[in-house]
């Protein structure tokens, strides 16, 4: 462990995730409590969370055997959301705290599956944590944007969208079209049970929405897989799902 992390570590020790360790998981599930008070280990207003994945063609972004990272969003439970609440957390040195937070692994994996389409990858980190992670109430300044970060990679890690996809018989073809209700089946045996939302674009696959509710907080709580709190917009049939090697 590196001089940095180490200092880093004490400080977080000393504040943000001294906080976090004391939150015990009483069984308090989000969006399941009729209490309006957020605290440390209950997110309110925004209980449900999105692991939001994209699988972008035109122009192709990471590997071509793999979807990308979008974010993790808080919603209301209910489909809408609040963003950019707190303009004194918008860092503008994303890749800056992470390496000084000696996460260079994590780094480096940001930079071939969490990337930007239109931009900087830093820039698209800086807007996906200042306009959704500030509103997760537990997450506290700086020292948890590298748990922040770290949570969304390990979330992506465990939904690996291709894989699942291929696994049923659903790969990339510019010949081929798919059912719905087949991409649906094939990825919720990925998500307990649960389907994501499927975005569309022009008919093809373009996005992946996961829900969660959690019991504990946003970092090491219990995440819980749930029903998508919007409908999807692809057509049933007559899916596209496009290669990325154009
Ligand atoms: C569990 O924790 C939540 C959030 O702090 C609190 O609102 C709730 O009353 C607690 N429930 C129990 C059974 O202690
Ligand atoms: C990142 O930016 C914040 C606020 O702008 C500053 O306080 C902090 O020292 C910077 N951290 C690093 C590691 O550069």
């Amino acid at each position: 462990m590196s001089f940095s992390r180490t200092l880093a570590l004490a400080t977080i020790t000393t504040g943000a995730l001294a906080q976090l360790k004391s939150c015990s998981n009483n069984g308090t599930v989000s969006c399941h409590s009729s209490s309006k008070a957020p605290t440390c280990c209950y997110n309110y207003p925004g209980g449900a969370l999105l692991q939001t994945q994209f699988w972008d063609t035109d122009p192709t972004t990471g590997p071509s055997d793999s979807w990308t990272i979008h974010g993790l969003w808080p919603d209301n439970c209910d489909g809408t959301y609040q963003s950019s609440c707190d303009s004194s957390r918008a860092y503008t040195n994303i890749s800056d705290i992470l390496t000084a937070q000696d996460r260079t692994d994590l780094l480096s994996y940001m930079q071939t599956y969490w990337v930007n389409d239109d931009g900087s990858n830093e820039e698209f980190w800086e807007h996906e944590w200042s306009k959704h992670a500030e509103l997760l109430h537990q997450l506290l300044p700086q020292e948890e944007v590298g748990d922040f970060f770290q949570k969304v990679v390990d979330l992506f890690k465990g939904l690996d969208t291709y894989k699942a996809l291929s696994a049923a018989g659903i790969t990339p073809d510019d010949s081929k079209t798919y059912e719905l209700s087949d991409i649906q089946a094939a990825l919720s045996k990925l998500h307990g049970g649960s389907k994501p939302y499927v975005g569309c674009e022009d008919g093809a696959l373009s996005q992946m929405y996961y829900f969660f509710n959690v019991a504990g907080n946003a970092i090491d709580g219990q995440y819980q897989p749930t029903a998508p709190l919007e409908s999807s917009n692809c057509p049933s049939s007559g899916v596209k799902y496009l290669p990325k090697n154009k």
